[in-house]
């Protein structure tokens, strides 16, 4: 036999090209792609398929500490479950510092929870909420050697907002170590003094938590993110940009030759802050940051994919159960939206939401759905060429897709620990039917269809410069 596996037949999509091809996967890694191949145990008809590099979703939250009392919905199974679901072969989700402990000791907890537990590859980025001189100066930099190349900082959030002084010096230790940095921009006192005053009119239901953090807060701290990284000469990932407003500040400063990169979620595309008007606290299941805000900041962000301003398409994933008191109905027995824990569900319905609402409706090209859904992760994250492209020497880690297929998204298929999806009844055409990490099948047609998870934790090189 020549090879493991040929997929035959299908339609390649790669970044840059689309080409009919069989794909010949040996060891895991894709072996051979020639128009005829023989030879294999196995054979996957992929005739009137699409064969798209598996998604990276470079922008999860698994497991993470979320304060006293609530509790992440997603453990590494369930969150990998609907990543493969998904169409997706990686996800990279936060390992969060833990106040006064060695950094690298949450490390090892952390990856000592995703053991066995993951049905696709997962690396880690790391979130600096307390960079002590003993974390910037040997800690991160030791990590990062090790192959945590990128970290998150905060704006905003009691207990992880970072002043400007601390940002600055996480970024010198950016700049010497060449790691990424990632970005969240909102600022901080503007959304207390809004919180309070609201909370003081008695406006605290959950669609208030949209108006505790218009767009002015977000494109504030976007341009001040953006001036700090010139300032140190660092490139950095501006995360989950919601507006035109922060758009045109992430677009004026690449014209300026910044390294700013920036991403969008599938939230700022397809929902809005009407959605959190629902019925006594329906709205929660939609609070996330920033929030989703209108169709004209819909229009914005997709502009900035179609004009590549934003070349990373991530779900924010950050479940949490909406009927439960660890989650967002009552918790800690509260019912303000100041207590409402932040973030929805997303992995799963990334991809068939870019794909449909992108791709179907003609607003990307498939090559920019490959490129902002898989290629552009593994080159910002340093895992390229091994991850997010389909290459001779590449991961056999190829999402098989239906580009006809109809179907609603209903939380019963996103494969999640949430207890509903902030999508659900969304209707969409193309769907992913077969997921495959490092060339074994894991998801068919819906269903996950391996015995015992197979995915592997990466270390990962420093981001492309
Ligand atoms: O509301 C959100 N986005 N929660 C997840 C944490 C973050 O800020 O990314
Ligand atoms: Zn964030
Ligand atoms: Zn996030």
């Amino acid at each position: 036999m020549n090879f493991d596996t040929i997929i035959k037949g299908g339609t390649i999509v790669t970044a840059a090209d689309t080409f009919s091809a069989d794909i010949g996967i040996r060891d895991g890694r894709i072996a051979a792609l020639a128009e005829s191949l023989e030879g294999a145990r196995e054979i996957i008809d992929a005739r009137g398929k699409l064969a798209l590099p598996g998604g990276i979703d470079s922008h999860v939250h698994i497991a993470q500490p979320s304060g006293p009392g609530i509790v992440m919905a997603d453990d590494f199974e369930s969150c990998t479950r609907s990543a493969a679901l998904g169409g997706n072969t990686m996800v990279l989700p936060f390992c969060l510092q833990e106040t006064g402990e060695p950094l690298r000791r949450t490390v090892e907890a952390y990856a000592a929870l995703a053991v066995g537990k993951c049905h696709v590859d997962v690396a880690f980025h790391l979130i600096i909420r307390d960079p002590t001189e003993a974390v910037l100066g040997q800690e991160l930099p030791a990590l990062v050697k090790d192959g945590y190349t990128s970290f998150k900082v905060f704006m905003t959030y009691d207990g992880l907002a970072l002043t400007d002084l601390q940002i600055l010096e996480t970024m010198a230790v950016a700049r010497e170590t060449g790691a990424l940095m990632m970005i969240h921009a909102e600022n901080y006192d503007m959304i207390r003094f809004l919180t309070a005053k609201l909370e003081r009119q008695g406006d605290t239901a959950p669609f208030f938590h949209a108006k505790s953090r218009p767009i002015p807060v977000e494109r504030e701290a976007t341009h001040r993110a953006i001036t700090m990284a010139e300032l140190s000469d660092v490139p950095i990932v501006v995360v989950h940009v919601s507006n035109r407003e922060a758009m045109e500040e992430i677009r004026s400063a690449q014209r300026k030759g910044l390294k700013i990169r920036a991403e969008t979620c599938p939230q700022y595309l397809v929902l809005t802050e009407d959605d959190l008007k629902g019925l006594n606290m329906e709205g929660a299941k939609y609070v996330c940051s920033p929030p989703p805000r209108d169709k004209a900041s819909q229009a914005a962000c997709w502009e900035g994919l179609q004009s590549g301003v934003f070349t990373l398409f991530s779900s924010d994933h950050c479940p949490f159960r909406y009927d439960d008191a660890q989650g967002k109905l009552t918790p800690k027995g509260r019912t303000s939206f100041r207590w409402v824990p932040n973030g929805i569900p997303g992995v799963a319905a990334r991809l068939p939401i870019l794909f449909s609402e992108g791709v179907g409706k003609g607003r990307i090209d498939l090559n920019t759905f490959v490129a902002v859904t898989s290629t552009n992760h593994a080159k910002t994250y340093g895992l390229y060429p091994r991850k997010g492209t389909i290459a001779v020497g590449a991961d056999a880690d190829i999402a098989i897709w239906d580009a006809t297929k109809r179907m609603t998204i209903t939380n019963a298929n996103q494969g999640h620990g949430a207890d509903y999806t902030p999508y659900e009844g969304i209707e969409v055409t193309g769907w992913p039917v077969l997921t495959m990490v490092r060339g074994r099948t894991v998801m068919r047609d819906g269903a996950l269809v391996i015995d015992r998870p197979i995915g592997q934790r990466l270390q990962r090189a420093l981001p492309a410069a």
